[in-house]
This record gives C-alpha cells, sequence and structure tokens, in this order.
C-alpha cells in the first residue's frame, strides 16, 4: 500500500490535491473534514455532536475521530493506498495512528505538508464561501482555524521530520502545477524509497 498524509492550514489545497492524487494513483480518499461534515448533513447523533466544533473551527474530540478513521481504514486496507486528508491534525492523533496502522502490519510512506502564504487562504476560502455554504468559510471563523492549525497541527512537522517522511510542498502554484510536483515526489519515492528533502 502507499498511505499518505496531506496536512497544511485551512484553503491550502488538501482536498484538492487529495482528490487528483487519489485518481492519478488509485489510492481512497480519507477526508476527515468530510466525513464529519457528512454527518451533520444527515443529522445523525454524531452529527449533532460535532456540528458545534465544526461550525465553529474548533477540533472534534480525538475519541470521536479517531473512531471515524479507524472504521474506515479498515475499510480501505485492501487497497492500493489511502490519502488522510486533514487527518491527523494533532500529536495525539499522530502518535495513535501511527500505532494503529503498525498493529495492521501498515505504515505511512509520506507526508505532504501544503505551504501557503495567509493572505492566499483567505482569500480562497473567502472566495469559496458562497458556493460552499461551508458556515466555517467566514472571517472571523477562518482566524479560529488558523489559529487551532499553528498551535496544534503545525507541530506535526516536526514529528514526521523526524521519521524522515516530510514532504514540504509550495502551494501557492496553480492547481495543476501542484499535482505535478506532488506526483513528481511520489514517484521519485517509489524509485528510491525516499522522500524529497527540499521544497518543491
Ligand atoms: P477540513 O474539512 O479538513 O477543513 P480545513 O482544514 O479547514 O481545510 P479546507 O477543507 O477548508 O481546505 P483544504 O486545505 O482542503 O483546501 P481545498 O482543497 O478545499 O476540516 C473542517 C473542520 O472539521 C475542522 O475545522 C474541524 O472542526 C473538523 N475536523 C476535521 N478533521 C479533524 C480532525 N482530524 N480532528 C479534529 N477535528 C477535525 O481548497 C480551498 C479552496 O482553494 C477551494 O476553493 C479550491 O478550489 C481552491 N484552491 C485549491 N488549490 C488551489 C490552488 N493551487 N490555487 C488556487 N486555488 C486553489
Amino acid at each position: 500500500m502507499l498511505n499518505l498524509v496531506i496536512f497544511g492550514p485551512p484553503g491550502c489545497g488538501k482536498g484538492t490535491q487529495s482528490a487528483r492524487i487519489a485518481n492519478k494513483y488509485g489510492l481512497m480518499h480519507l477526508s476527515s473534514g468530510d466525513l464529519l461534515r457528512n454527518e451533520i448533513e444527515k443529522g445523525s447523533d454524531l452529527g449533532n455532536h460535532v456540528k458545534h466544533y465544526v461550525e465553529k473551527g474548533f477540533l472534534v474530540p480525538d475519541s470521536i475521530i479517531l473512531k471515524k478513521v479507524y472504521k474506515n481504514t479498515i475499510r480501505f486496507i485492501n487497497s492500493a493506498g489511502i490519502i488522510f486528508d486533514g487527518f491527523p491534525r494533532s500529536l495525539v492523533q499522530a502518535v495513535m495512528l501511527d500505532k494503529f496502522l503498525n498493529k495492521k502490519g501498515l505504515n505511512l510512506n509520506m507526508v505532504i505538508h501544503m505551504l501557503v502564504d495567509r493572505s492566499e487562504l483567505f482569500n480562497r476560502l473567502t472566495g469559496r464561501a458562497e458556493d460552499s455554504g461551508r458556515k466555517d468559510d467566514t472571517e472571523q471563523i477562518f482566524r479560529v482555524r488558523m489559529r487551532v492549525y499553528e498551535k496544534q497541527t503545525h507541530c506535526l512537522k516536526e514529528y514526521y521530520s523526524a521519521q524522515n517522511k516530510i514532504l514540504q510542498v509550495n502551494g501557492m502554484a496553480p492547481v495543476e502545477e501542484v499535482s505535478a510536483k506532488i506526483a513528481n515526489a511520489i514517484d521519485y519515492y517509489r524509485e528510491k524509497n525516499e522522500v524529497f528533502s527540499d521544497v518543491i
């Protein structure tokens, strides 16, 4: 299996690039944000429980998201691989994911860290606000999401750097260009079994 994580601040292109990578390499796209939004849309008990966190831009409790991700990972275990989009989002989640995958005899191959300027992130999210219908695509909630990212998620860079798994991608370029760079890095990894250390 080829198992990837993609992480970065809100609006950096995680969902966009995950869909393209999944399509190119036949991977399963596991988006924690989509899983939660689906539950909210269905009006399930879980959806009602997490609605407040998601709409206000805070992380939902680890126990909830871990259960959801484990369940879906098991569903995809016989696939060509998984791209985890938006998960893990904290050190606890990263450690738990490693443990869970190890127990199943699996591991993460590469962790894609998307780099995009704050002003560009803001423009992208406020730009899509009308179409997305997402309650968290407002200026105020964008600020909360950025703060949460900086405090709870950015530390993943150190965690995965220590495992030599971090691929840093300049996500400011047009979508196709970013996808091409990531694809090159995946092909390089598959050939050499190592991750590019420079920012691409
Ligand atoms: P989540 O759905 O993961 O939201 P996010 O991280 O805030 O990211 P977005 O989905 O807004 O952006 P993205 O980086 O995917 O960019 P996209 O491709 O869409 O999480 C939502 C909430 O769920 C969280 O706040 C939290 O409450 C909860 N949650 C989720 N996971 C959790 C977890 N693990 N633990 C706890 N809670 C969790 O692109 C954005 C826009 O930019 C689009 O319009 C796109 O077309 C455009 N765009 C993309 N790339 C480019 C480009 N290269 N150039 C120009 N435009 C671009």
